[in-house]
């Protein structure tokens, strides 16, 4: 769409001035968004509050992010400042964080881990937007615009192989053993992904398997491994295990409405990436079960041939068959399933900011 492209041009330009993206707080209408009292699923989450909870350790973990970026090769070190400083929500560093103040972790490696974890989300980043020919990330021109597309899957492998170095430091084989089995699921879930694109036939069933691998793995190890590193019982690392995996599903549900439904500005990203790629999301696949014989096959037509100029008419046709209201109804879902999974840990207010970000993934619009 030339409106959408011409928009995505000038929203290129759009430059972050702080390392957050501060334009896009969300706003708290209750005291129940306080990180301190339980959210409700109606609230709006005010995101900035809970990440107060962390901040002197999100200091840190920034620092040690910045210090092993570094390397004497001058174009690794330019791109990875670049995308490291133009952003991000940081949210799985986060949730680590904020899963040892839960456990009461007395140690230190959760710092490195926190590093590793936004390590592997930027490396896979750095490789996603290649793939999927993205040029707008963080409110910037994405690193394969700017320095093309080699450039990008090298970095992305610098940063993919600095992890393992950082986590080897932690000496904990378990620690070990679950980052590179996380690793390995995401490369699988980008190469379901591929085998999905173009195939109007792709299932529900199909799509969640793609997702839980290729993102919300990640989130699952994040908060995971603190209880490893905690030594906590086999059943709270289940629960973290599993709080992680559903918030993460939630998150990558909403991230495909925004795909169709976000203000870039607030996003930092193109919308219509997912459409003009061919890339059978939630929304699609619902509407293709839901609408007339004739609107479903405009939509197969659009991921055959992935293209963006079918925007409009696509997005009229998920939104008259309530496309867009179901995959949020299914995040909603896995936010409560993650919700739930938190009940064994002891009140804290930092359970409650891991409540409160299970809620944040759904009502997030960036
Ligand atoms: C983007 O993740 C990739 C997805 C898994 C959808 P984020 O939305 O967490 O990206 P940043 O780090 O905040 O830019
Ligand atoms: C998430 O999927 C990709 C990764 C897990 C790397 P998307 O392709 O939807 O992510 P965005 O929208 O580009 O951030
Ligand atoms: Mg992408
Ligand atoms: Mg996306």
């Amino acid at each position: 769409m030339t409106q959408i492209r011409a928009a995505n041009t000038l929203h290129a330009t759009f430059h972050r001035t702080t390392f957050y993206p501060t334009p896009l707080i969300i706003l708290m209408t209750s005291t129940i968004s306080c990180p301190d009292n339980q959210t409700a699923e109606n609230d709006r989450i005010d995101f900035d509050a809970i990440r107060e909870l962390t901040q002197s350790e999100t200091k840190e973990v920034d620092q040690l992010i910045l210090k092993e970026l570094s390397s004497d090769v001058v174009l690794i070190n330019q791109i990875g400042q670049y995308i490291v400083n133009s952003g991000g929500k940081r949210l799985r560093p986060m949730l680590l964080l904020l899963a040892v103040k839960a456990l009461g972790y007395k140690g230190e490696h959760h710092l490195i881990l926190a590093a590793v974890i936004e390590f592997i989300h930027t490396a896979t980043l750095l490789h996603d937007d290649v793939v999927d020919e993205s040029d707008l990330r963080r409110g910037r021109n994405t690193v394969n615009a700017v320095w093309g597309n080699a450039a990008s899957v090298l970095v992305g492998d610098y940063l993919l192989s600095r992890t393992f170095e950082m986590m080897v430091r932690t000496g904990n084989m378990r620690v070990m053993d679950l980052v590179s089995h996380t690793t390995t699921a995401i490369a699988e879930g980008e190469v379901l992904q591929l085998l999905n694109i173009h195939n109007p036939a792709t299932t529900e069933k199909k799509y969640l398997e793609v997702i839980s691998r290729k993102t919300a793995i990640l989130f699952s190890a994040a908060t995971q491994l603190t209880a490893i590193l905690n030594e906590s019982d086999a059943s709270t690392e289940k629960a973290l295990k599993e709080y992680g995996m559903h918030l993460g599903i939630a998150f990558q549900l909403i991230d495909d409405v925004l795909d169709y439904r976000a203000n870039p500005e607030q996003t930092g990203k193109n919308i219509g990436d997912d459409l003009s790629e061919g890339k059978p999301t939630l929304p699609l696949i619902h509407a293709i079960q839901q609408s007339s014989e004739k609107d479903a096959d405009i939509i197969r037509t659009a991921i055959k041939e992935g293209n963006r100029d079918a925007f409009a008419d696509i997005f009229a046709i998920i939104e008259s068959c309530d496309a867009i209201t179901y995959t949020e109804q299914r995040a909603r879902e896995e936010a409560a399933f993650a919700k739930q999974a938190l009940e064994i840990l002891p009140p804290s207010k930092y359970k409650n900011a891991m409540v409160a970000l299970a809620e944040f993934s759904v009502q997030r619009n960036y």
